[in-house]
C-alpha cells in the first residue's frame, strides 16, 4: 500500500457526507463541485441518506465514487475507524487506486485518516497456505491524499509510526519458538546498526557476573536463554536528561513451576508485547528523529518450566541488593522488570523511567479489555500520558498504589515477596516495581495485559497483536 499526496483524482474516489434534515450534505470542499450533482442523482436512485455507518459505493459516467457517512460533531477517531472500513471494503472490491478526500484539512484529521487507512492494512498470514483464490488477494492499495503539500512531512511521519504499530504486531503475533530473547536481541542490533547506535545486550554470563539474579531466575527453566538488550539514543545532547523505556519481554509465560492452565496459558505469546511496544516507540523516535535523550531496555526471558526452572519460597538477591521471596513464578514480569530497572538507573543516569509490560490479569479485571492502567510517582507525567492516550485514542486510566498496597509484599524471610494475592494485583504489583526505583527518578508503570492484545478484530485494530500504546507514546515524547 502506498499512501502520499495526489492531485488528480483516479481509480475511486472516497468522499464524506453527513447527514442533514431528511437528506445529506457533502463535507469537505475539493470535489464538491464536480461531484455533487452526480453525486446527488445518484443517491436519490439507491436511497442513500448518510444513516450512522452507511457506505455507497457506485459509478456514474466515468467515475467510481464511495462515499462514506460521518457523524455529526465526529471525532479523530470516527475517521480513524470510518477511513478503515473504507479501506477494508474497497480493496474486498479490488479498487487499486483510491483517490481520499478529507471532511476537512487539518493536521489531527489527516494524521487520522492516514492512521485509519494504515493501520487496517495489516494482516499476520505467513502462516495460512495460500488458496489459489486467495492469490487475487495479494495486492496493495495506492491512495492519493486530496490536500496541500504542507501535509507531506505530517503523512510520512504518521506512516512510519504506523509501520512501527504494524511491526510489533507481528512480534507479537510470530510462534513464541521463533521470537526468543536471543531473536529479539538481534532484531534490535540489526535496527541500532543502520542508525549508528551502541547496543548494550547483556547474555547469560554478563548477568551472572552483574549478579542480575531476577531476570536469570525466571529465564532458568528455558533453553532459550535470557538477555538484557539496550540501546541508547541521544537527540538532544545539549540536554542532561534521559528517558527510559523499559520493557517486559517474557517471550513466552508458562507460568513456570507455578504453571498456567488450559484457558490462561494459550495467548502467552503476547507476553513480550511490552518489550515490543518499547522498541516500536523507540524505534519511531530514532526514525523520526524525535529530539529526546532516549535509552531502551527490554527485558527478555522464556518463563518456561523444566527441571531447571525456579522455584516457589526461594529468595533470590535483586541486582539492586533487595531480597525477593518468590512466592509465585508466574509473577515473573515484574522480576525482570526490577532488575531492568535498577540497571537502567545505575548505568545510564536516567532521570525519567516509562515501564510498560503484560504485567497483570487484574489490570483486565479492573479496567476492560482494551484500557492501559498507568500507576507512577509523577503526577505531571501521568498527566501527560493520559492527554496522549486521549489523543490517539489509546486510553489510560490511572490506578494507586497506597501503602494498603505496599502492605501486601510482606515477607518474612526476604525484603518482600513477588506475591500482592488476588485483589488490587495491579497496584500491588506497580508497589513492586515502586521498589526498585531510586529517588528522584520520575516514573510511569503502565500495564498493558489487555491493550497489547486482542481477542477479536475491530475497524483498524486485527485480532491478537494490537501494537497499541506506541503511538500514544510517541505522542508523549514527541510532546513533553
Ligand atoms: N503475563 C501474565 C499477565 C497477563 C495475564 C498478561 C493475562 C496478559 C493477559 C503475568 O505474568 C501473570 O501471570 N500475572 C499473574 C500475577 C499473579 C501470579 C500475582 C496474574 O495476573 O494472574
Ligand atoms: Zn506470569
Ligand atoms: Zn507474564
Amino acid at each position: 500500500m502506498t499512501i502520499k499526496i495526489g492531485f488528480q483524482y483516479e481509480g475511486t474516489v472516497i468522499i464524506p457526507t453527513m447527514k442533514k434534515g431528511k437528506g445529506f450534505e457533502f463535507v469537505g470542499n475539493s470535489l464538491k463541485q464536480v461531484c455533487h450533482k452526480t453525486l446527488n442523482e445518484a443517491i436519490s436512485f439507491f436511497n442513500y441518506s448518510s444513516k450512522k455507518d452507511e457506505m455507497l459505493f457506485f459509478r456514474k459516467l466515468n467515475m467510481k465514487i464511495l462515499s462514506i457517512s460521518i457523524p455529526e460533531n465526529y471525532s479523530v477517531e470516527d475517521l480513524r475507524k470510518i477511513y478503515a472500513k473504507a479501506n477494508t471494503y474497497l480493496k474486498s472490491l479490488g479498487e487499486k487506486k483510491v483517490f481520499v478526500t478529507f471532511p476537512k484539512e487539518s493536521e489531527e484529521i489527516i494524521k487520522g485518516v492516514v492512521e485509519g487507512l494504515s493501520l487496517s492494512n495489516y494482516k499476520f498470514d505467513k502462516y495460512l497456505s495460500k488458496s489459489v483464490d486467495s492469490l487475487d488477494e495479494d495486492f496493495e492499495i495506492d491512495f492519493n491524499l486530496d490536500c496541500d503539500l504542507k501535509y507531506k512531512e505530517l503523512i510520512e511521519e504518521t506512516l512510519k509510526v504506523c509501520e512501527n504499530v504494524k511491526y510489533v504486531r507481528d512480534l507479537v503475533n510470530e510462534n513464541a519458538s521463533v521470537v526468543s530473547p536471543e531473536y529479539l536481541a538481534k532484531e534490535v542490533s540489526e535496527f541500532s546498526k543502520k542508525f549508528g547506535l551502541k547496543t548494550n545486550i547483556l547474555g547469560e554470563k554478563e548477568l551472572e557476573k552483574l549478579g542480575m539474579n531476577l531476570i536469570l531466575a525466571v529465564g532458568k527453566g528455558s533453553s532459550r536463554k535470557p538477555r538484557l538488550i539496550c540501546v541508547e539514543y541521544l537527540g538532544d545532547k545539549n540536554n542532561l536528561e534521559k528517558i527510559a523505556l523499559v520493557g517486559k519481554g517474557i517471550t513466552f509465560d508458562t507460568g513456570g513451576l507455578n504453571l498456567k492452565p488450559t484457558g490462561f496459558i494459550e495467548d502467552m505469546k503476547c507476553d513480550m508485547g511490552g518489550a515490543a511496544t518499547a522498541f516500536g516507540t523507540f524505534k519511531s523516535c530514532v526514525e523520526l528523529g524525535v529530539k529526546k535523550n532516549i535509552v531502551l531496555v527490554m527485558s527478555c526471558a522464556e518463563n518456561s518450566i523444566g527441571k531447571d526452572s525456579y522455584i516457589p519460597g526461594d529468595v533470590i538477591k535483586s541486582y539492586s541488593g533487595k531480597t525477593v521471596e518468590i512466592k509465585n513464578t508466574d509473577a515473573e514480569g515484574r522480576l525482570v522488570l526490577a532488575d531492568a530497572i535498577s540497571y537502567v538507573q545505575d548505568k545510564y543516569k536516567v532521570s525519567k523511567i516509562i515501564d510498560m509490560a503484560t504485567l497483570t490479569g487484574a489490570c483486565l479485571i479492573a479496567l476492560g479489555p482494551t484500557l492501559i492502567a498507568s500507576l507512577g510517582n509523577e503526577p505531571k507525567m501521568l498527566d501527560g500520558i493520559f492527554k496522549s492516550g486521549e489523543e490517539e485514542f489509546e486510553q489510560c486510566w490511572n490506578l494507586p498504589i497506597y501503602d494498603e498496597h505496599r502492605d501486601l509484599l510482606e515477607s518474612k524471610i526476604a525484603d518482600f515477596t513477588n506475591l500482592g494475592g488476588r485483589f488490587g494485583g495491579t497496584s500491588s504489583a506497580g508497589a513492586f516495581l515502586e521498589k526498585f526505583v531510586c529517588k528522584n527518578v520520575k516514573w510511569v508503570h503502565l500495564d498493558l495485559a489487555g491493550a497489547a492484545y486482542s481477542k477479536k478484530s475491530k475497524e483498524y485494530i486485527p485480532e491478537f497483536g494490537t501494537g497499541r500504546g506506541v503511538r500514544l507514546l510517541v505522542n508523549f515524547l514527541k510532546n513533553n
